[in-house]
């Protein structure tokens, strides 16, 4: 198993929307198992594949944060909300492993329907409450090229957006 790169604002392929993934093959689970290595050593809950930088559409998720509890491993290929369920929204303070150090309340539907394909090629179906439900559209979001951030304030994602170019300028003078 390999602990994979993780891609970071400002990278433009953040921004690409990724391609669906048409086959589960050996390359294919290589990747997952990868991705969740790279998830849970980071530590995060969610990844998604073009952050890592294959613009393909999977995630992998893992909202099971204690060490001493089972871990939860969910991957999903060519996700989608197939339903908003009720009314109700849940803010939680969100953060990235693509944008380092910067969190921010962001407001979501409660529950959500996901439809996608599981890692044996099959159709399956999800109902994500709660901290899945965020961790799951997060996610999503990032196979459609969009950020946690593009939920704030212009002012407030361009400052964002300026302390990682200049983040990545510092890195750049190191090396
Ligand atoms: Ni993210």
């Amino acid at each position: 198993m390999a602990i994979l790169d993780i891609i970071k604002v400002p990278d433009p392929l953040l921004r690409r929307p990724s391609a669906p993934i048409e086959r589960v093959d050996g390359a294919l689970e290589r990747l997952v198992r990868d991705m969740f290595s790279t998830m849970y050593t980071a530590p995060g809950v969610g990844l998604a594949a073009v952050q890592v930088a294959v613009p393909r559409r999977l995630l992998v998720m893992d909202i099971v944060k204690a060490e001493d509890e089972a871990k939860r491993p969910i991957a999903m290929l060519n996700p989608e909300i197939v339903e908003i369920v009720g009314d109700e929204v849940r803010v939680y303070e969100e953060g990235c492993l693509s944008i380092p150090d910067v969190f921010a309340d962001v407001e979501r539907p409660a529950t959500v329907r996901v439809r996608f394909t599981d890692m044996a090629g099959k159709p399956a179906e999800m109902l994500c409450e709660g901290m899945l439900a965020t961790v799951v559209q997060h996610e999503i979001d990032h196979l459609n090229g969009k950020l946690f951030i593009d939920y704030l304030s212009k002012l407030k994602r361009n400052i964002i957006i300026k302390k990682m170019v200049k983040a990545k300028r510092d890195d750049a003078t190191v090396d």
